[in-house]
């Protein structure tokens, strides 16, 4: 059995104290929740709301980070501080980092792998834009996506990953792929994984959705067989609206 696994990216949003007054909501509310929970804010509120979902079932999860260890690399953030701010968790790979800031599968890859000998968990994210969807490309998109996403993971490290399948045309739009067409892309995801990990690590790994997730579509998509989650944009930007997600059932 799946545990489901709900996480909330707040993107580019909050200064430090309202990400700690949404924080600080969350853990009070979510403290009795049977899922597994996880909030992503920016670099420059990780500090303030580890100390605030430290101790607490939420987890601290970072956007991104740079695919080198240190350096000479103007403007990015490491894994090692991340770790040194008690990040548990990084999202790599987010439509938005691939087709806005143009990063390509080779640069998640090494990212994935940096963030996993450093101990971390990683949310890989894959998903087709509207013109491959309507191309009858969608399983190929993100078949490559996760391929060349997980280049180089062993089957152990697997444990500590994540998919999310967003599908571009569904993030911010509020138009959310029907349960039945998510779920279809989770299984061949599924499938895929399987072909390179065995039927174990096919049957076990965490699928989220996301895209235009919210209170009144949650429980159809957790619904699904092969859907086991949801990484939450807009509507994990206020309580009212992520808490009914994290808790819908
Ligand atoms: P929305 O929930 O705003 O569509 O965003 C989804 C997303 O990109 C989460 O990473």
């Amino acid at each position: 059995m799946r545990n489901y696994y709900i996480a909330g990216n707040w993107k580019m949003h909050k200064t430090r104290s309202e990400a700690a007054e949404l924080a600080k909501t969350l853990v009070a509310q979510l403290k009795d929740g049977k899922h597994k929970y996880l909030v992503a804010p920016t670099f420059t509120s990780l500090e303030t709301v580890g100390a605030i979902v430290k101790e607490s079932n939420v987890l601290l999860g970072a956007q991104n980070m740079a695919a080198e260890e240190q350096g000479a690399h103007t403007g990015e953030v490491s894994v090692l501080q991340l770790k040194d701010l008690g990040v548990q968790v990084v999202i790599l790979g987010h439509s938005e980092r691939r087709h806005v800031y143009k990063e390509n599968d080779a640069l998640i890859n090494k990212k994935v792998n940096l963030a996993l000998k450093h101990g971390l968990e990683v949310i890989l994210c894959i998903g087709e834009l509207l013109e491959e969807r309507e191309a009858g490309k969608a399983e190929q998109v993100c078949e490559t996506q996760t391929v060349k996403g997980l280049a180089g993971v062993s089957a152990a490290d697997l444990a500590r990953v994540t998919i999310a399948y967003e599908p571009v045309w569904a993030i911010g739009t509020g138009k959310t792929a029907t349960p039945e067409d998510a779920d279809a892309i989770h299984a061949y995801v599924r499938k895929v994984i399987g072909k390179l990990y065995g039927a174990d690590a096919s049957a076990q790994i965490i699928i989220q959705y996301g895209g235009s997730v919210k209170p009144d579509n949650a429980a159809q998509l957790m619904a699904k067989e092969n859907i086991d989650g949801a990484l939450v944009g807009g509507a994990a930007l206020k309580a009212d609206t992520f808490v009914p997600i994290a808790k819908f059932s």
